[in-house]
């Protein structure tokens, strides 16, 4: 009889602490999300527009006409995060890219605060892309 109680209780603290890192990783998710976004918002819109179709209002200002970032090519049917990323970061040169209208973020992230912090908001701004790609 002990034992079975024994058990019933274990299992109860499983649950409760399965449900706890659920919702601990859900809130994660969350943060990172409003993060990119409120970013995406104060860094990006200007150029990009806040829907993210290209229409901001410093492009009369632009050589070239930003890209719509809720159309990003699908590389391999998936979102191709890695290449969003580095090219936020704009620290990897590509020579032929030659001269670039969109700011190096990742100096100015980095400048801001630290390395870790500007790869963690660049990771929420790649996320918050990638949440609104139109299929
Ligand atoms: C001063 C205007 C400007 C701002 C601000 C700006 N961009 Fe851009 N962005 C551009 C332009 C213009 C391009 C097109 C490529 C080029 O000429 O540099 C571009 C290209 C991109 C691309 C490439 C899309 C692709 O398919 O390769 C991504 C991703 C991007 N921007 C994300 C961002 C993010 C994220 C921010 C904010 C942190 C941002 N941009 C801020 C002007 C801007």
């Amino acid at each position: 009889m002990t034992r079975k109680i024994f058990t019933i209780v274990i299992i109860l603290a499983g649950l409760i602490l399965g449900a706890y890192f659920f919702m601990r990783s859900n809130d994660t998710v969350l943060a990172i999300n409003d993060r990119g976004k409120a970013l995406y918002n104060q860094y990006c819109a200007s150029c990009h527009g806040v829907d993210g179709k290209g229409g901001g209002y410093v492009v009369p200002a632009l050589k070239k006409a930003p890209p719509d970032l809720t159309r990003i090519p699908f590389e391999n049917g998936k979102f191709p995060s890695l290449r969003i990323h580095q090219y936020i970061a704009g620290e990897v040169t590509i020579a032929a890219h030659g001269e670039k209208d969109m700011p190096v973020w990742g100096m100015i992230f980095r400048r801001k605060y630290d390395n870790t912090k500007k790869e963690l908001d660049i990771f929420a701004i790649t996320r918050y892309i990638e949440s609104i790609q139109q299929k």
